[in-house]
């Protein structure tokens, strides 16, 4: 299992994008856009393709991949929803949700992608160009965020080269993702509905469509297959993370949101997730704010306390894995 040795880039012309599409389904690594983040496709229904996709991210293999489909029928084909899961699906979809239900036995999707579960991550996305890819596929795509494991998830083709040129074999080069932090991820299995990662569609919004409190994972562990990707440590940049920051060190970059920056942050060291506060814009500016403050070397990164209400709720969790002690998770960018 050799890497690729040379990455191409695509446009987004109908042309590349049935390429993209014809290029997954004979097995090969293409990266393309969302609505959430850029994410890494391989034919979900090929244990060959989705070992190399492992193998180029670094990830662990026992976190399963969601399968990405490009319409709701196609879903409904590969799971078993009930009655909350419908419901979610027709509110949401196409859009930033996944949903975790049974999957049907004898179905497309391999065991690899699953990692072993009886149960299927599902999404159906919004953004058009990955529904174009995902209908000239013709198959379900495993897509995890196109970063190497543990590391800031890409809103840019950019990002995505700076972790995976040469480890992939195509890049579709499209806009920058708009939301900016990936699908929220809804178990259906039972009678209540799990949040597994708070995500571009809010808890409220969930709660209003289903008439009932959300509830919460049990706390993840590798032996817990309920939620196997919540690795503590996640997201991570080579600077550390310092939440709640109320001043700045000389050495230190800093992460603001809203009008005011705490004492000692530094002008040209300071990017303002938001300046009016505006949740829905800073989680399209997070990863990539990230990414060029780290690119500073700073000593350390600190982030201004905000709201965690709405989307504020993911941004925070993205923060706070971020923040967390660095695992085997913990991807160095500059070995690559
Ligand atoms: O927005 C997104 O969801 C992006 C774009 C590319 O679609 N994708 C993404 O994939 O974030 P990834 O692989 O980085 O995150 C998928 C998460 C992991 O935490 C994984 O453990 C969880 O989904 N997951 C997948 N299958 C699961 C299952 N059967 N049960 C519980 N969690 C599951
Ligand atoms: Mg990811």
């Amino acid at each position: 299992m050799t890497a690729p040795r040379s990455t191409l880039r695509l446009g987004t012309d109908a042309a590349s994008l049935a390429e993209a599409g014809r290029l997954l389904a004979h097995g090969a690594l293409v990266a393309f856009p969302t609505e959430t983040v850029y994410g890494l496709g391989a034919d979900a229904t090929d244990s060959a393709a989705v070992a190399r996709l492992y193998a180029a991210k670094g990830r662990p293999s026992f976190n399963p991949l969601i399968a990405h489909v490009p319409d709701v029928e196609s879903a409904f084909s590969l799971g078993d929803f009930n009655r909350n899961a419908r419901r979610l699906a027709k509110a949401f979809w196409p859009g930033p949700l996944t949903l975790v239900v049974p999957a049907r036995p004898n179905g497309p999707v391999c065991e690899l992608a699953r990692a072993g579960l009886s149960t299927l991550a599902i999404r159906v996305p919004s953004d058009p160009t990955a529904r174009a890819i995902l209908r000239e596929a013709g198959k379900p795509i495993a897509a995890p965020s196109a970063n190497r494991s543990g590391h800031v998830s890409p809103t840019e083709a950019e990002h995505v080269l700076a972790d995976l040129e040469g480890r992939i074999d195509a890049v579709v080069m499209g806009e920058a993702a708009p939301v900016g932090v990936e699908s929220t991820i809804l178990a259906c299995l039972d009678d209540r509905v799990v949040l597994l990662r708070p995500g571009a569609v809010t808890r409220d919004s969930v709660e209003a469509v289903i008439g009932q409190s959300v509830a919460e994972p049990e706390t993840a562990t590798e032996d817990n297959p309920l939620a196997p990707g919540r690795l503590t440590s996640h997201y991570a940049t080579r600077a550390p993370i310092r939440l709640e920051a109320t001043s700045i060190g000389p050495d230190e970059a800093c992460l603001a949101f809203g009008p005011e920056w705490p004492a000692g942050a530094h002008p040209l060291r300071t990017l303002n997730l938001s300046e009016k506060g505006d949740p829905v814009e800073a989680a399209a500016n997070l990863y990539a704010m990230l990414r060029r403050l780290d690119g500073f070397s700073p000593s350390a990164i600190g982030v201004v306390k905000f709201s965690r209400a709405g989307l504020g709720e993911a941004i925070f969790d993205r923060l706070q894995r971020a923040a967390a002690p660095r695992g085997a998770a913990f991807y160095d960018l500059s070995r690559i």
